[in-house]
């Protein structure tokens, strides 16, 4: 296959980055779509470890080249330090980062709007990243927003600009009560960014539509998951895009029809940060346990992750709105030494039983899950590079697992690191 998607079954932290960042290895292109810094991507290389925000993940790998999609909102600023974060490290971009004409722009003051916002909603709070993902998001659809289109153009960019501050600032201390943005200042500091970040910018479309008419080995690299899509996840404590494999085609240009798969990967339990419905979460010790053994703090914010029982009724909704052709299961090794583990089948909602996401959205948060409980395992799954080498019970929480999915188990991560993982068929290679 040429042309394959990574995307997040769950609520976003599944382990994405690094398993992109490993079949980096096999693509010449990586792109990714839609989103922005609100996701953190971690790969540990040599006991390295490495948070990619808006940068593809194979920007390990020297010789991949790496796109930006038109569909993502790029916050300018934190794209400059993350190449000069690379940089520092070793790791020039210049040439090989491609950075799409039709990419929004994050300003302050929707930074500013988010923070805004959700201080206002106190406990009704979506719990969003604060990056300013939903206002940039606003704004494209409004037909408001700025492109690094735009920068290319400084007088009428700057002649935007202003407008915008002016209309922003209004609402910031009129409506949401809150500090309006010092408008000179980003003018000057945007002035002096955009001569760094011209060199970038390119018509990434038509590079990623041919680079697929040529044959190219391209890997489309998901941000969030499918739970926080805006239109298929848990409206409305999600994210303001389109996480499924779909956006594939309009956020990263690969003319519709042209992908050969997508590949979903999920954690071997569940986590979630922020707020909003969550069927399988586990409170209390066991829930800390994981939480500290699987580090689940959010690499973006710091926060806690809230954890829970992997929902088997969950990933087959994933399958079905991605189109999955196999799953990647990371994080079996954080699972080791916990006795009995559960695994949620369905769901009931008073009478009704659901094997997949119940229909209505609010009504998951009404579901109570179905669980099946299934020995554990206390052998460190760590060193296994095979099916065969897991401990006996670990393969068959794998196997039960893709059995109640209907889809391959394609890797399984049992490490951080990109070499800790069982790869039982790479998408790139079939
Ligand atoms: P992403 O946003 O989907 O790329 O995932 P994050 O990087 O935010 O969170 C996943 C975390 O799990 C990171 O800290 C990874 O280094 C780590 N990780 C990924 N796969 C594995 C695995 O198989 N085992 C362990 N123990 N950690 C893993
Ligand atoms: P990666 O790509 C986990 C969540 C936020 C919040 C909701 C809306 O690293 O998996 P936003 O700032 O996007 O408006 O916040 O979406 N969220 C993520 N949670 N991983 C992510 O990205 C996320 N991106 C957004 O926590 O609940
Ligand atoms: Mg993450």
């Amino acid at each position: 296959m040429n042309t394959v998607a990574v995307v997040g079954t769950q609520w976003g932290d599944e382990g994405k980055g690094k398993i992109v960042d490993l079949l980096a290895g096999d693509a010449e292109i990586v792109v990714r779509f839609q989103g922005g810094n609100n996701a953190a991507h971690t790969l540990v290389i040599n006991g390295e470890k490495f948070i990619l925000r808006l940068v593809p993940s194979g920007a390990l790998n020297r010789s991949t080249i790496c796109v930006i999609g038109g569909g993502m909102v790029v916050n300018p600023f934190a794209l400059y330090e993350e190449i000069q974060n690379f940089k520092k490290r070793g790791i020039d971009l210049d040439r090989r980062l491609l950075v799409s004409f039709d990419a929004h722009l994050v300003m302050p003051y929707h930074i500013a709007i988010d923070r805004a916002r959700e201080k206002q909603l106190g406990k009704r709070a979506i719990g969003t990243t604060g990056f300013g993902i939903g206002p940039t998001y606003e704004d494209k659809m409004s037909r408001q927003g700025l492109r690094f289109d735009d920068l290319i153009d400084w007088a009428s960019f700057k002649d935007k600009l202003e407008r915008n501050i002016k209309e922003k600032n209004l609402y910031l201390k009129a409506v949401l009560k809150a500090k309006p943005i010092d408008g000179k200042e980003l003018i000057a500091e945007l002035q002096k960014l955009r001569r760094l970040l011209l060199p970038y910018i390119t018509d990434t479309s038509a590079y990623v539509a041919k680079a697929t008419r040529d044959g190219k080995k391209i890997l489309f690299e998901g941000a969030h998951g499918t739970m926080l899509d805006i239109d298929y996840g848990t409206y409305p404590f999600v994210t303001s895009s389109n996480c499924i494999a779909s956006a594939v085609y309009a956020g990263g240009g690969v003319p519709p029809g042209r992908l050969d798969a997508a590949l979903g990967i999920s954690k071997a339990y569940t986590t979630r940060v922020g707020a909003g419905p969550f069927p399988t979460e586990i409170h209390g010790a066991l829930g800390d346990a994981l939480r500290e053994e699987g580090a689940e703090f959010g690499s973006a914010t710091g926060r806690p992750r809230r954890i829970g029982w992997f929902d088997a009724a969950l990933a087959r909704y994933a399958i079905r709105v991605n189109g999955l052709w196999g799953l990647a299961l990371t994080k079996l090794d954080v699972l080791t030494g916990i006795n009995p583990l559960k695994i949620c089948t369905g769901y009931k909602i008073g009478k009704d039983s659901y094997d997949t996401m119940p229909p209505g959205r609010n009504a998951l948060a009404k579901a109570k899950p179905v669980y099946e409980q299934i020995e554990g395992w206390d052998e460190k799954p760590d060193a296994a590079r095979t099916m065969d080498e897991l401990p006996a019970n670990a393969r068959r929480y794998v196997e039960r697992l893709a059995e109640l999915c209907g889809v391959p188990i394609a890797m399984v991560g049992v490490g951080a690191s990109r070499d800790a993982t069982i790869v039982v068929t790479n998408p790139f290679q079939s």
